[in-house]
């Protein structure tokens, strides 16, 4: 099989990259990423075969006209993924999570209908109120708060949309917030696994108060693989990693403690504007596709904090422009005030 992946040198689509040619050696890959600020043009240095790596823009469709025919599956992850950068420039959003969904649906039913797995995520749904034991499925209307989650909402009712209308072959999965090797430095495990390593403070926005639902990124791949290999063409599979959410400051206090580090690391901050909580069942995806997660919370973490100890070299300057991001944004809402 040869299959297109976008986004591929980001957090996630590396990870599968790996882990879909561990466990296809014989399919080829096709990676196009932009190279924005949250990828590494090195994470995938050392693929030697079966790889092919094409620097470009998924709005292009001249681009795409080049490098979809033969092509059997689109995996596509590239997305502007932060929250609070959606917030300080949603058009961005609309650009590439919008528009650039679109123009590669457009490219897939252009030659011949390819085969579209789009990476989604829990935020389309909304918020689930505190002290509500709710989850979110496959069936949750959609009520996006951010910015970015109205982008991926917007961008799924395309995918949907496709495949009603012209027949493209789709499937969307919506997952919980993921964590592990190669998460750029401004999403909260990996920021506070690398302030702790650094000796600085943890921000926690608010109380801490907000809860997730967490899933270690190579589960996440393995769920992907299911629905490519065996999900049901025009379905949508929730993903989660737990069974029972996590409030931010439990998670915050769990990585301070697998770090031997003090409570007294942490510092509480302004809260993000319209900061919402997840909760996913995955009983789909385990129900029709026997897929569960193989991490708790605890290994997978303990894997996540080993990567980032002995992989300084690879976080450092990232978390430099990162931190300079958040410093620009925290001025920008001061003036705001
Ligand atoms: P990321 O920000 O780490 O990586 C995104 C990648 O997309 C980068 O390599 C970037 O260069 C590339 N990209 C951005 N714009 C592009 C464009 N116009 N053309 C080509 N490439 C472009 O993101 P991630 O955390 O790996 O997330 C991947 C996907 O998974 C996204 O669609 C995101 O919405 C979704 N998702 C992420 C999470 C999570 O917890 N990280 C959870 C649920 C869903
Ligand atoms: O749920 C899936 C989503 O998870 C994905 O769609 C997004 O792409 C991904 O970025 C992630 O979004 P979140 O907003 O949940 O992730 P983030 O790491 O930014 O924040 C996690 C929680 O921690 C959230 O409640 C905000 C809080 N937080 C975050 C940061 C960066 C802090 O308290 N302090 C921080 O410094």
């Amino acid at each position: 099989m040869k299959i297109l992946v976008t986004g591929g040198l980001g957090f996630i689509g590396t990870n599968f990259i790996r882990y879909w040619l561990n466990n296809h050696p014989t399919d080829q890959i096709i990676n196009l990423d932009k190279i924005t600020y949250a990828a590494n043009p090195h994470n995938l240095d050392d693929l030697k075969s079966n790889y092919l790596f094409v620097q470009g823009d998924i709005l292009d469709s001249v681009l795409l006209d080049q490098i979809l025919p033969g092509c059997d599956l689109i995996v596509h992850f590239a997305a502007e993924s932060h929250v609070d950068r959606s917030i300080d420039d949603p058009l961005l959003f609309v650009k590439t999570n919008v528009l650039g969904t679109y123009t590669l649906l457009s490219a897939a039913k252009k030659h011949g209908n390819i085969r579209f797995h789009h990476i989604s995520t829990d935020e389309v749904f909304g918020s689930i109120p505190f002290g509500s034991n709710t989850e979110f499925s496959e069936s949750t209307p959609y009520d996006p708060s951010s910015p970015y989650s109205a982008s991926k909402a917007s961008s799924d009712h395309f995918v949907r949309s496709f495949g009603k209308t012209y027949g493209l072959p789709i499937t969307i999965t919506n997952c919980s917030n993921n964590y592990g090797p190669y998460q750029y430095p401004e999403k909260l495990v990996p920021r506070m696994i690398t302030n702790l390593i650094d000796h600085q403070k943890i921000p926690v926005y608010g109380q801490g108060e907000n809860f997730r639902d967490w899933l270690y990124v190579t589960d996440h791949c393995s769920a992907i693989e299911a629905v490519i290999t065996k999900g049901k063409i025009g379905e949508t599979y929730c993903i989660g990693g737990l069974k029972e959410t996590c409030r931010n400051i439990d998670l915050v206090n769990l990585v301070i403690n697998l770090m031997g580090k003090s409570s007294d690391q942490i510092e509480f901050v302004a809260d993000r504007p319209a900061h919402d909580n997840y909760a996913v069942s995955w009983q789909k995806i385990n129900q029709d596709l026997g897929w569960q997660p193989k991490e708790t919370l605890e290994s997978g973490l303990r894997k996540t904090i080993d990567w980032y100890l002995n992989n300084e070299s690879w976080w450092r300057q990232a978390k430099t422009e990162a931190e300079e991001f958040y410093k620009k944004l925290n001025n920008y809402q001061n003036l705001k005030k």
